[in-house]
């Protein structure tokens, strides 16, 4: 009798049906079986126990690998550098102000209308944001932290020390001055071009009349043969123009602000505390107004290689200036 009941508690009787509510007390805590949440103690304690194993060793494993790696690495220099490295030994070129690329992808349009105060402060606070790096004083107060190791440099000046880098003057540049919202009110508005930096790369500068190529600016070829020979010479030049006929022509007379390159004294960057790219300001003196213009500018060096159509050494923007 007692076999016969056994075996009839076997099959499978359908639970008893609870309301939901009660149904999701009793899995909350079943106080028959005495588990909670469907485990036992032990149960939970047994797996708890598990994954506390599983993710040490995970943990483990992963700062055992990411050591193995920093190993490997130097903070203070790249890995790969110059000709071994994916961004080469060509550096490009690149400008301020740069249009909010999130309201246009890709735009490199420069658009104001130079009597509209809101258009040309949107400009102007862009540059001023750029040139903050270039400043002593941070926003806050004290000192940018390596600003201290900025010392005044010249062509004819004597070699670094360790820590010492050369100053970019940001004064040097009226009229493209803070004050002067960067000449954007008078319409002939001022573009900052830099070089980018590429750890460990010096210019091979074109520094006499020599092996000038030619499709290199006569203006440039004119001002090279001035300084030919000084060392002043020692320095990447850039030159401005407009692309294509129509915009050579709209393009008016350009200014380099302070000078028409980047000095050698600036190179290598070594990623010293506090180095700063040194910076052209292009002063568009007189833009034909309410064209769109189409801009490249160049640097030029023995070993800086040109291609228009992946923008090697070079950089494009369009500049569009209007009166109201
Ligand atoms: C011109 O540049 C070359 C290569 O960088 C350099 O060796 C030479 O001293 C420079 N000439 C002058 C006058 O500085």
């Amino acid at each position: 009798m007692a076999d016969k009941n056994k075996v009839a508690e076997q099959y499978y009787a359908p639970p008893p049906d609870l309301g939901k509510w009660e149904g999701f007390k009793i899995f909350l805590w079943n106080s028959e079986t005495g588990q909670f949440l469907g485990r036992t103690g032990s149960s939970w304690a047994k797996i708890l126990l598990f994954y506390l194993i599983f993710y040490l060793i995970l943990v483990g494993f992963f700062a055992a690998m990411l050591t193995i790696f920093y190993q490997t690495l130097d903070s203070k220099m790249p890995k790969w550098q110059m000709d071994a490295s994916l961004i080469g030994n060509n550096p490009g070129l690149g400008f301020r102000p740069m249009p909010d690329t999130d309201a246009a992808v890709e735009s490199t349009l420069i658009y104001y209308k130079a009597n509209d105060k809101g258009s040309v402060l949107k400009w102007a606070t862009v540059i001023d944001d750029f040139l903050k790096q270039y400043q002593k004083k941070g926003s806050g107060s004290g000192e940018v932290p390596g600003a201290e190791n900025r010392v005044p440099c010249s062509a004819n000046s004597a070699a670094l020390g360790e820590k010492q880098v050369c100053d970019v003057p940001i004064d040097d540049f009226h009229p493209c001055t803070p004050a002067n919202q960067y000449n954007y009110e008078e319409a002939g508005p001022c573009v900052f071009l830099k070089l980018n930096k590429i750890f460990n790369w010096t210019p091979n500068p074109y520094n006499n009349t020599e092996d000038l190529p030619a499709n290199m600016p006569d203006d440039l070829k004119q001002h090279i043969k001035l300084v030919s020979g000084k060392k002043e010479a020692n320095t990447v030049w850039v030159s401005c123009e407009g692309e294509n006929p129509a915009d050579v022509e709209n393009i008016g007379p350009v200014q380099y602000i302070p000078r028409r390159g980047f000095p050698s004294y600036y190179y290598p960057f070594t990623n010293k505390e506090g180095y700063l790219s040194p910076l052209v300001a292009v002063l568009f003196e007189k833009p034909r107004t309410g064209v769109l213009i189409n801009i490249e500018c160049k640097a030029w060096a023995k070993n800086i290689f040109y291609d228009r159509y992946e923008r090697r050494g070079s950089v494009h923007f369009e500049l569009m200036v209007d009166r109201s």
